[in-house]
């Protein structure tokens, strides 16, 4: 089998069902082989810090050898990138609208979609710091980013942004254009509108962030990007899995492979074997669904997931992930 080590490596699927015990081991994996790793948390309810045992937050902060985190910081984000545009309106409209400007910008802050958009930013920011993706120009490199995600609906959303909102960019750019054409006919602002035409700094952001989309689906939809889920034996779990892989994979973005976790052990017990017999049936279905990718299982242990010792264990199952 090729090796599925990319990148970046994604671990989705729902709320509880080990994606941040999943990304912690693999990270620790990929830094105990060798390769610089960062591990990035892009779910609100970030737990990161519990399970690796160091605080983590904005900013990139070292875990150990070869391995560092960051949980993204939406709200902090959003704040961030509404400022900058902000900035860049307040530079080329004129002084009588910039309460106005100022006004519609608080207005874009609390908008839904604005932290979503603001943690796309900051996602292609940190993936544009893997060696061989060019962004990288003489910054910090890592060999390798895996991926803490929110759970399924909310990822689903953060991976299809650049799809929507690169037509949504298109057709502003477009409108952009046509205004300025149009102000071209006046005559008189003939001169400086051509040139604005060719140097129209809402253009120039627009096709800027229309540039970073495209990079983003590049480095998604490529070789470089692997998605695994993590899921649960279960009824509900399963069918949700397989929803959220036709979707992905129609978005050209490569599911590496499930991850199946709390697998009940066959020596549990009296009291499990009821559990035992509907979990046979629920593996079998797994494996009929999702037979063509890997499939690795994680056995339920006796305990929460505590500390590093604990994560190296999981680490070594999830090497078959390769
Ligand atoms: N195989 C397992 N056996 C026992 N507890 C587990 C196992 N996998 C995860 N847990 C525990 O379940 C809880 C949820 O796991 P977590 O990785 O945080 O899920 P998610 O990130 O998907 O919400 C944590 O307390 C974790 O320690
Ligand atoms: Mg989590």
């Amino acid at each position: 089998m090729t090796s599925l080590r990319r990148s970046f490596t994604f671990f989705g699927g729902k709320g509880g069902t080990g994606k941040t015990t999943c990304s912690a081991a693999y990270a620790v994996k990929l830094a105990d082989d060798g390769f610089d790793t960062l591990l990035v948390s892009t779910d609100p309810a970030h737990s990161l810090s519990d399970i690796v045992g160091t605080g983590l937050d904005n900013t990139i902060r070292p875990i150990r050898e070869r391995l560092w985190g960051i949980e993204i910081d939406a709200a902090e984000e959003s704040k961030r990138y509404i400022g900058e545009i902000q900035d860049k309106m307040l530079a080329i409209v004129s002084p009588a609208i910039v309460e106005e400007i100022k006004r519609q910008m608080e207005i874009a802050y609390t908008s839904p979609g604005a932290e979503e958009a603001a943690t796309f930013d900051k996602f292609v920011e940190l993936m544009d710091m893997v060696k061989g993706a060019d962004g990288a120009k003489g910054g910090r490199t890592f060999d390798s980013i895996v991926f803490d995600t929110a759970p399924t609906g909310h990822t689903l959303r953060l991976l299809s942004l650049p799809e929507i909102l690169g037509a949504w960019i298109d057709s502003l750019i477009a409108k952009r254009r046509k205004t300025l054409e149009l102000f071209g006919m006046v005559g008189k602002f003939e001169e400086d509108m051509k040139k604005r035409a060719t140097d129209d700094p809402v253009i120039d952001t627009l096709t800027r962030r229309q540039k970073q989309f495209e990079k983003s689906r590049e480095y998604l939809t490529g070789d470089m990007s692997a998605f695994f889920f993590v899921l649960n034996a279960e009824k509900m779990p399963i069918m949700e899995t397989a929803r959220a892989v036709e979707m992905l994979e129609k978005f050209g973005i490569t599911v590496g492979g499930v991850v199946v976790n709390r697998v009940i052990p066959p020596d549990a017990g009296e009291f499990f074997a009821e559990r035992l017999k509907d979990q046979e049936g629920y593996l079998a279905d797994i494996e009929r669904r999702f037979g063509g990718k890997n499939i690795v299982r994680l056995p339920l242990l006796r305990s929460d997931v505590r500390g590093m010792e604990q994560v190296e264990e999981i680490a070594a199952i999830l090497g078959k992930l390769e």
